[in-house]
């Protein structure tokens, strides 16, 4: 049996317990309610994952990028939704390209991108993005009808739905603001979809995803599907904003004290290139360090180069050259993307060796 300690440092672990948790309880809450799963792979990139994500339900799973889409359509699953405009020669010719195989549904916000998709001999189902008041992608509700309108009048583009992102919700002042905001992404969609039905067009993909908004949007009647991501794994961001606790976290990075400052700074061969640097400017940390703990936060991460991490705080004084910590990062998707590979382990316990695969 292998164990952490005889990892090589630093490594991304994965908790299978906690996996499996999060997984059946995000599928739990969906089932039998007529809303259907669709998790973002963006998360993990890791088939073993998806493999599990599948076979507790999900109907598909969302992309964000070409080589997601490509690798999961590999991979022979069904049923997946491009989350993301295809724009720019390469992206159009392989979005058609994907569109002619079946079993592709993609976002679009836009007349301009959709006419490099129209007329080239093929349906391409979409579904038109609204920004519900992420502000990033999608058209505001107001000009839903115009613009799906006008997109559906295109050759060869079939409007199946509405989609948005509520990522927005994780910046509400406390947990119920945040509620109340995953609410209202909810109906504002839910109500984008009837003037869509209204103005005549078929409506049956009513499409909302994001971790913090989980426990309140999909549940808005009307809404037919979930695209949760971070859940999978969640992550320091989403321990911060009450979505699950630190023992939640299924991702963490393990790493070993390779040196000592007079100051009691302990110096960890995990820095950004480990743990990614997201987010370090709102949480003014790198990560969580959860193990060994003298108890939770006497570990601070608040500063990272690329290879080495700063450990500072009454714990850090207390930890030698050699030891291990394990750190949950504040972002886990942008924590995945670091990594070809993950360890899945239980306890101390490491099970395996997991590719992470798309990373782009
Ligand atoms: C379009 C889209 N759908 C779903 C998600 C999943 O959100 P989360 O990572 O909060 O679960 C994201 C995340 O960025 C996204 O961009």
């Amino acid at each position: 049996m292998s164990t952490v300690e005889d990892l090589p440092t630093p490594a991304l672990l994965v908790d299978v317990d906690r996996l499996g948790r999060n997984l059946d309880r995000m599928a739990k809450a969906l089932a039998g309610k007529g809303i259907a799963l669709r998790p973002h792979v963006k998360t993990s990139k890791c088939w073993e994952v998806v493999r599990r994500q599948l076979d507790s339900g999900a109907i598909g799973m969302t992309c964000s990028t070409p080589a997601e889409v490509a690798w999961l359509k590999g991979k022979g699953v069904p049923d997946l939704l491009w989350a993301h405009v295809p724009v720019g020669p390469r992206k159009v010719e392989f979005a058609v390209a994907t569109a002619r195989d079946g079993g592709l549904t993609i976002a679009l916000d836009s007349v301009e991108a959709a006419l490099a998709l129209s007329g080239k001999g093929v349906t391409v189902p979409f579904v038109l993005e609204v920004d519900t008041g992420h502000g990033r992608l999608g058209v505001r509700p107001e000009r839903a009808v115009e613009v799906a309108s006008a997109i559906a009048a295109l050759p060869g583009l079939e409007l199946r739905g509405v989609l948005t992102h509520e990522g927005h919700v994780g910046a509400a002042p406390d947990r119920a603001a945040l509620e109340r905001a995953g609410t209202e992404a909810g109906h504002t969609l839910v109500r984008t979809a009837d003037a869509l039905r209204a103005a005549g067009h078929d409506v049956s993909i009513v499409s909302i995803g994001s971790t913090p908004g989980a426990t309140t949007a999909p549940f808005v009647p009307g809404i037919t599907e979930a695209r949760p991501g971070t859940y999978a794994y969640f992550d320091a961001n989403q321990v911060r904003i009450g979505s699950c606790t630190l023992d939640d976290c299924a991702l963490t990075v393990l790493a070993r004290v390779v040196s000592r400052r007079p100051d009691g700074t302990a110096i960890i061969d995990a820095g950004v290139k480990a743990m990614s640097s997201d987010t370090i400017g709102v949480t003014g940390f790198v990560g969580r360090v959860v193990g060994p703990v003298p108890g939770d936060g006497e570990i601070g991460f608040p500063e990272a180069n690329e290879e080495h991490g700063f450990l500072r705080g009454p714990g850090a004084a207390a930890l030698r050259v050699g030891d291990l910590v394990r750190i949950v990062p504040n972002n886990a998707c942008g924590t995945t993307n670091m990594w070809s590979h993950v360890y899945p382990v239980s306890g101390a316990e490491v099970l395996g060796d997991w590719p992470v695969a798309a990373r782009y």
